[in-house]
């Protein structure tokens, strides 16, 4: 079997729970990629720091470059802009695919980086930049194009969902609830980000360029946070049937001048309570979709913590395994274990 180097750049919530799973689970992984993938070292600021999670000390290092280098998968899970831009596109010069978790730089500069990557042949892949553990990106782009989707609504900021089904169930207040989603670890290092609908924008821009085939700027996004949202606020939506859910939303529209469009917006927003996304607690996300012929979507799941998104990010890291093992084709053979087939009369409990 052959073996690929997994490169992991950052090991926060999320990259040192891939970096766990990756170890933890290397014979597993290696049968679903069709390759072993051998974690050759993770690239932090401080080599020293602690962290939450057991791993080898040896594996640390604070030489990214050279790290990318020698890979033939890089997952970038630093966030921000530079220097995990940088490090992108060292990446993909030295031919290898990209995992990344990143949403504000695939906001703001995906189409180059996905330029640069189609240039040399190699993928980039970011399922865990939106919405978490939910697969949404590959079903948009896959499954849903050989239709046309007209409207996208997405709960795709856990900390600000967290926050306001706190204020609406509980009737805690803004500061307290925020605090709560901070110490869950759902919130961003800087919540301005969260509270501000910033992080929603960015996902909010990622899921419209896939579902309506452009490339939208962060700056066309109309965007409102939560902050002004006030214990009166959530009390007169629900005396009304109504909850307050934060909303990412891209639909198709006209303009007054009659040119289709379609138009990014983020910004509170009075749903009924019947809809299904006001079922939506916690710091779960969900995007609802709508489309010609397929009709109403809605895609449910923890859009934040570590072992969630490491979910979606070593997803990728298997597709893009797959996709060098098969060389292009994007499909091995292998999968994951078989199991027995349980008969009823066997089983101990049936849902
Ligand atoms: N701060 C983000 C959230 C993390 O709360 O959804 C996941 O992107």
């Amino acid at each position: 079997m052959n073996t690929l180097k997994v490169a992991l750049l950052g090991c926060g919530n999320v990259g040192s729970q891939v970096a766990r799973i990756l170890l933890d689970d290397a014979e597993s992984l290696a049968r679903r990629a069709g390759a072993r993938l051998e974690l050759t070292g993770i690239a932090v600021r401080n080599v020293d720091a602690p962290r939450d999670v057991e791993l080898p000390r040896a594996l640390f290092t604070d030489d990214a470059e050279t790290l990318v280098k020698d890979a033939d998968i890089v997952i970038e899970l630093m966030g921000g802009i530079e220097p995990a831009r940088s490090l992108i596109l060292r990446a993909i010069e030295h031919g290898a695919s990209v995992v990344s978790g990143n949403k504000a730089l695939l906001a703001a500069d995906g189409p180059g980086l996905y330029e640069k990557a189609a240039a040399a042949n190699v993928e980039l892949y970011y399922e865990a930049a939106v919405a978490g553990a939910i697969p949404i990106l590959r079903p948009i782009q896959e499954s849903l194009a050989g239709d046309r989707i007209t409207r996208v609504l997405g709960i795709v900021n856990g900390t600000t969902n967290y926050i306001l089904d706190q204020m609406d169930t509980t009737g805690a207040d803004f500061a307290d609830a925020l605090k709560a989603a901070q110490a869950l670890g759902y919130a961003e290092a800087d919540p301005t980000a969260d509270v501000e609908g910033l992080d929603a924008a960015a996902k909010g821009t990622l899921l419209a360029s896939l579902a309506f085939h452009t490339v939208f700027p962060l700056e066309a996004v109309k965007c409102q946070g939560i902050t002004g949202i006030t214990a009166g606020d959530i009390e007169a939506a629900r005396d009304t049937g109504f909850v307050i859910k934060l909303l990412a939303i891209a639909e198709k529209q006209t303009a007054k001048d009659g040119t289709e469009g379609v138009s990014v917006r983020v910004h509170p927003t009075m749903l009924p309570r019947t809809h299904p996304l006001a079922a939506v607690h916690g710091a779960f996300n969900a995007v609802f979709v709508e489309a010609e012929n397929a009709g109403e979507l809605m895609f449910y799941g923890q859009g934040a913590g570590g072992r969630p998104t490491a979910s979606a990010v070593l997803g990728d890291a298997v597709t893009a395994a797959r996709r060098i093992v098969s060389g292009g084709r994007g499909r091995t053979e292998t999968t994951g274990e078989p199991l027995a087939v349980l008969g009823e009369d066997s089983i101990l409990t049936s849902y």
